[in-house]
């Protein structure tokens, strides 16, 4: 009802594999936001800035080895250490953007073999988003971009496998973007549902927690 519920900031997340324009629509979306007087901040995960992600930073760089179920849970503490500074956030009015979440964290775990259900349990409690955002790409195509390889799961093999646990993961309430399209299209895709998004939380929809 109207009576109770507070105006806050959107939980926005945007998911895909490796080298899908993730990184690049994100900062496009923080200046769109910005740019219409929206207080926003785009953050990404792992954030590899704390002391769990430097371990996680490692890893990927391959400079050091993890066993698979060590490494999922450490990338599932590196979300909760920062959970409640993102409820201050978005309690406070502001819109975060998360360039990857809990769905990297399970798909790219399950991709190695590693059960669903195990993969989720540590992410229940966690802030549920307001949107997932997906970015569409084949495999092979993101294989062609630049810069593609550099890091431990940017492996064709692997991430048809990611592909594929994404499709399991995903529900009727992600927005499937194809991100072959051109950039400017994708822009002005991506800029209309956030901005639905955006207004639906500054009504007051409820924060929820995953996993539903
Ligand atoms: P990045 O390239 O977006 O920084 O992500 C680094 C890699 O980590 C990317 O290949 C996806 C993977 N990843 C996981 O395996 N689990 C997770 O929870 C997250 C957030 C990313």
């Amino acid at each position: 009802s109207e009576s109770n519920s507070e105006s806050r900031g959107a939980l926005i997340v945007l998911e895909g594999l490796d080298r899908s324009g993730k990184t690049s629509q994100s900062s496009s979306l923080l200046k769109y936001l910005e740019g219409l007087g929206h207080s926003a901040e785009l953050w990404r995960f792992p954030d590899r800035s704390t002391d769990v992600g430097q371990m996680i930073s490692s890893y990927l760089t391959n400079k050091s080895q993890l066993d698979d179920h060590t490494v999922h849970i450490l990338f599932s503490a590196n979300r909760w250490e920062k959970r409640s500074l993102m409820e201050t956030k978005l309690k406070s009015g502001t819109t975060l953007i998360v360039d990857r979440y809990s769905f990297s964290g399970v798909a790219f775990s399950s991709a190695k073999g590693l059960g669903i259900e195990w993969c989720k349990a540590p992410e229940v409690g966690l802030l549920a988003p307001d949107l997932v955002l997906y970015l569409d790409i084949q495999p092979e195509k993101a294989a062609e971009r630049a810069g593609y390889g550099g890091e431990r799961y940017e492996q064709l093999e692997f991430q048809r496998k990611v592909a594929q646990c994404y499709e399991v993961l995903c529900d009727a309430s992600w927005k499937i973007i194809d991100a072959c399209q051109p950039m400017e299209d994708i822009e002005k895709q991506l800029q209309e549902i956030v901005l639905d998004c955006v207004t639906i939380c500054q009504k007051g929809k409820p924060l929820s927690n995953l996993w539903s």
